[in-house]
């Protein structure tokens, strides 16, 4: 009998490590989610990078695609922003507006408001090197859709009163397509469009963004909140009140 509940232990215990593989680090199981790289996983890899931890990579592993493919293609990205800018709104709806007409909510553009994903689609999911020419062939169309969780950010903020500033790097060339495609997918309504003009070529998109941003500081704005999907939207001076970053597993500027 003793032998007999050994036995079973045994085979419980041989089942429920096979089944348990991915909490014995050696053994790491080789699907597309969890593909080895140099030592980590791919979901190790992104959460480093969304993190800020891993910084300056110009692509996505090609190891990833898979992965990152996923990650875009099942919804856990769109899980990831709702939880982002639902915490947004929970946090601004708690601000009492001055009647001014200056608290302001900062939003970035790209993958921020509009999707580029169709693009990244075409290009093995951030693995292939940016290239800006066929980047601008995309852009020029003015197809990106609408971030679903984040529109939906967006009209609660302008239903609060918030005054929306679209703050993007990109340039004077892009302004007109740029607002037609906003205002197609449902953006249709904002209180400033910064774009990086020309003088400020020299600068990285993180000190561009930082000089923008101390221009409305400057002119009496208060800057209550600042959504963005890369951490150079987020940091710096004149970051006001709080920051919310939503992911991008495709690139990092
Ligand atoms: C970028 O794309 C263009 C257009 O497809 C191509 O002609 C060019 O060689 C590419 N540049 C690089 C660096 O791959």
């Amino acid at each position: 009998m003793k032998a007999f509940f050994l036995t079973l232990l045994l085979v419980a215990s041989a089942v429920s490590a096979s089944r348990f593989d991915l909490t014995y680090p050696l053994r790491l199981r080789s699907d597309g989610s969890e593909t080895l790289l140099e030592g980590i996983t791919c979901s190790a890899w992104r959460y480093a990078t969304s993190t800020n931890n891993i910084r300056d990579w110009k692509t996505v592993p090609t190891e990833c695609e898979e992965y990152i493919k996923s990650y875009y293609e099942t919804h856990k990205f769109q899980d990831h922003s709702k939880a982002v800018n639902r915490e947004a709104y929970f946090y601004a709806r708690e601000i009492p507006l001055a009647k001014d007409g200056r608290d302001v909510f900062i939003f970035d553009v790209d993958d921020t408001v509009i999707s580029n994903l169709p693009y990244y689609r075409e290009h093995g999911y951030g693995t292939e090197e940016y290239n800006a020419t066929e980047f601008d062939t995309w852009l020029e169309k003015g197809e990106a859709p609408a971030l679903p969780e984040t529109i939906k950010l967006y009209n609660k903020l302008l239903n609060l009163g918030f005054k929306i500033v679209f703050l993007t790097e990109r340039n004077a060339g892009h302004i007109k397509i740029t607002q037609q495609n906003l205002r197609n997918v449902g953006y249709t309504t904002w209180h400033k469009y910064f774009y990086k003009g020309s003088k400020y070529t020299g600068l990285t998109s993180g000190q561009y963004k930082e000089q923008m941003r101390k221009q409305l500081v400057s002119a009496g704005y208060r800057i209550r909140g600042i959504i963005g999907d890369q951490w150079s939207d987020l940091v710096g001076e004149a970051v006001g009140d709080r920051t919310f970053k939503l992911p991008n597993a495709l690139y990092y500027i």
